[in-house]
């Protein structure tokens, strides 16, 4: 890969590297948080983020949500007490870069490339790791990971451990979303690639071995980038939207992804077993997040799938919300015999970062809950003032809704009671930062009264800037 010139680029004025969104660089220890409120004493495990923080200021380009470094930020909790600790993910270009005291490695829109000597030969010319997306633990394994590429395993105290490629099986990596069948302990993962077949999918068995190594999902003519899927219990579900990677044209100063709405959107339901990919397709339209999906019976039956839908693909701060998004909660019943899709649109309400309990993947969910919007107050894509709620057992799209006042809040992660039944009761958390002073809080809120907003809020020692996914991972025996 050829180095290029730097491109004019001011970080200074990219809205996704200010204010909620600033990147910070203290790595953090304390104990004995302040909590306002009652933390449940029932709550024992780590509430774990993973989002964009550049370690150093970006260079050539930067594009949200995908470029930056990936930071962790966790809250231990036990008897009502909490303690915090927040990470770099230390990927061999933040360690070269950190010996260099600046960045090397430009944004993904930039294909600038650092050289010897600058770096060693071994990453002269090579893409910087992004794994700044999301962290799952499966089989043990704590799994910071990357929109698509080798996931970084990282220890208990969240130290980098190194990239992980399940034994050399997945040396490609995979996507920052895969799903773990709670049924089964089985994680579903795909990985998309520039180069043929540009799409596979794999399963990582409940010991952490892998048992279906990377299969191609043929009927792809070109490079196509896909963020989330789902999983049922007969089908990995993906949706192909029409957005294709141009390298040409991003080595031409042009972008790095078209959206070709001509194409249409594809759903891929593709058979756990190995057997035959069956494809449903509609007009075009985008999708950063599913909710879940299920199958309505064991054999031959539809497949519902939920989902928050955009009209196309939009990244950085172009586009806002505003007219544009005639997206919201979905929900598709995708007939596998016939390759249709009927979508229904349960809510048009500003949102994103949806979640349900994990307990239910693949199977009818109830509980839902989204990051979205209260009234008329400016924020950036990414950004959100409000929670909001709904049954996935409805079919109106009614919600509750707790207005977060001058919180920008994240992604809500539901964290169970122990021993409750999946969907009944726990609690929804998520980070927080108030606009006013830039202090950042730990809420936590009930499931059976979200409306009534958080019962707890935690005070985290320093501002954890916007970011993207975590998960609640309780205390192992
Ligand atoms: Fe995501």
């Amino acid at each position: 890969m050829a180095t290029h010139a730097p491109q004019t680029f001011d970080p200074t004025r990219v809205p996704h590297l200010s204010g909620q969104f600033a990147p910070v660089t203290a790595e953090v220890d304390e104990t004995g948080l302040e909590v306002r409120g009652e933390l449940p004493a029932e709550l024992d495990g780590l509430f774990l983020r993973n989002g964009p923080n550049p370690r150093f200021s970006p260079i050539g380009s930067y594009l949200y949500p995908i470029d930056g470094d990936g930071m962790l930020h966790g809250v231990w909790m036990s008897g009502g007490q909490a303690r915090y600790r927040n990470r770099f993910v230390r990927t061999p270009a933040v360690v070269a870069e950190e010996r260099a005291g600046r960045a090397l490695w430009g944004g993904l829109e930039s294909m600038i490339t650092p050289q010897v000597p600058d770096v060693e030969p071994a990453l002269a010319g090579t893409f910087r790791d992004l794994p700044d997306i999301n962290v799952v633990r499966h089989a043990g394994r704590l799994l910071a990971l990357a929109e698509s590429g080798c996931p970084f395993l990282m220890t208990p105290e969240l130290e980098t451990a190194g990239k992980e490629t399940f034994g050399g099986a997945l040396p490609a990596g995979i996507t920052a979303h895969p799903k773990i069948d709670p049924l089964t302990g089985e994680m579903a993962v795909f990985c998309y690639a520039l180069e043929q077949p540009f799409l596979t999918w794999s399963l990582i068995g409940p010991a952490g071995d892998v048992v279906r190594g990377p299969t191609a999902v043929e009927g792809l003519d070109a490079p196509m980038m896909i963020h989330d899927m789902a999983l049922t219990s007969r089908f990995l579900v993906l949706v192909l939207a029409p957005v294709f990677f141009d390298l040409d044209a991003a080595m031409s100063g042009g972008s790095l992804i078209d959206w070709r709405p001509e194409r249409g959107t594809r759903v891929a339901l593709i058979p756990r077993d190995g057997g035959r990919v069956r494809w449903a397709s509609d007009d075009a339209f985008w999708l950063w997040h599913t909710v879940n999906a299920y199958d309505t019976e064991p054999d031959d039956g539809d497949v519902v799938l939920e989902y928050v839908q955009w009209s196309h693909l939009s990244m950085g701060s172009a586009d806002k919300s505003s007219g544009t998004n005639p997206g919201g909660l979905v929900r598709a019943v995708v007939d596998p015999a016939a390759g249709t899709m009927r979508r229904t649109l349960l809510d048009d309400a500003r949102m994103e970062l949806p979640r349900t309990d994990d307990r239910l993947i693949g199977q009818r969910h109830q509980q839902l809950a989204v990051a979205s919007q209260a009234g008329e107050v400016d924020l950036l894509p990414g950004e959100y003032n409000a929670l909001r709620w709904y049954d996935g057992r409805d079919a109106d799209g009614v919600s509750v809704m707790w207005d977060a006042g001058d919180l920008s809040v994240g992604e809500p992660v539901f964290a169970p009671s122990p021993g409750s039944p999946g969907g009944e009761s726990g609690y929804w958390m998520t980070y927080a930062t108030d606009r006013t002073d830039a202090s950042s809080w730990l809420l936590v809120i009930p499931s059976e009264d979200p409306g009534s907003g958080p019962v707890a809020r935690v005070r985290i020692p320093v501002r954890v800037p916007l970011g993207l996914h975590g998960n609640w991972l309780p205390t192992e025996e």
